[in-house]
């Protein structure tokens, strides 16, 4: 299976004035964590990290410290996480028929889910990681701040990465967005809007995009207690 890893951001929210896959967490730059959970998985052999080239030295450090050199691809990303995944997907060698796209800061990835994402998308045209949404969530009325409605918490489930995709399906569908000026956070949302059908994989709780320092605290309480 190929993976694209989405890894070109800078980390705004986290207040770093570097890439925050850079951050150290338990020892290990952020962005090892998740190379390392693909590297264990049985069924991942090729590896496109989606990056700004200001970062590729640092990259290649890391992905030779690891020992992951052979099978770990350089990618210049774009300025959105959209305009990187659709790098990715041209920078993808010919022959790759199904991709896997995971977003460099979940680091808490296991290699179980990137298998049961793989096995599962060999039989179906879209996928994602997801989870049941634990809060009740309000939709809002953005000027007056006022309730307007409460989803059914039953149907909604918070979507997480790996997303998996047949490869020419998804580059079509975000030709199409980029054509039509689209702006989605997630590879689905496009897969969707296109009228392809995507399948819920059962995610982890512990699967955190790290966003925030608090974030980054948890992963590092996490990562530790999985040392143990
Ligand atoms: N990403 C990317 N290309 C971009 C922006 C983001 O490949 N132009 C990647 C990030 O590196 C990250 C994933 O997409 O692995 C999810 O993005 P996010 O958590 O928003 O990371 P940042 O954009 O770095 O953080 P922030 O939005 O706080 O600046
Ligand atoms: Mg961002």
């Amino acid at each position: 299976m190929y993976l694209l890893i989405p890894a070109a951001g800078s980390g705004r929210r986290i207040g770093s004035d570097r890439n925050k896959l850079l951050l150290p967490v338990f020892g290990k730059p952020l962005i090892a964590w998740t190379l390392l959970a693909a590297k264990l998985s049985r069924s991942i052999r090729w590896i496109g990290v989606v990056g700004q080239p200001d970062d590729f030295p640092d990259f290649k450090d890391i992905i030779n410290g690891i020992g992951m050199s052979k099978m770990v691809h350089l990618i210049p990303g774009g300025d959105t996480r959209q305009a990187s995944v659709f790098c990715g997907l041209q920078g993808l060698p010919a022959v790759a028929e199904r991709v896997l796209i995971h977003d460099g800061a979940r680091c808490l990835v296991t290699p179980a889910l990137f298998d049961r994402c793989a096995e599962e998308l060999l039989t179906c045209p879209g996928l994602i990681a997801a989870v049941p949404v634990k809060d009740t969530i309000k939709i809002v009325q953005p000027t007056s701040q006022m309730i307007t409605g409460t989803p059914d918490r039953g149907n909604l489930w918070a979507a997480q990465t790996p997303q998996g995709f047949q490869v020419e399906a998804l580059t079509r569908c975000h030709q199409e967005g980029e054509d039509k000026g689209w702006q989605v956070t997630d590879d689905a949302m496009l897969f969707e809007q296109c009228g392809f059908p995507v399948k819920i994989v059962p995610g982890e709780e512990t699967n955190l995009k790290v966003t925030t320092i608090m974030d980054l605290a948890i992963a590092e309480f996490i990562l530790r207690q999985r040392a143990k």
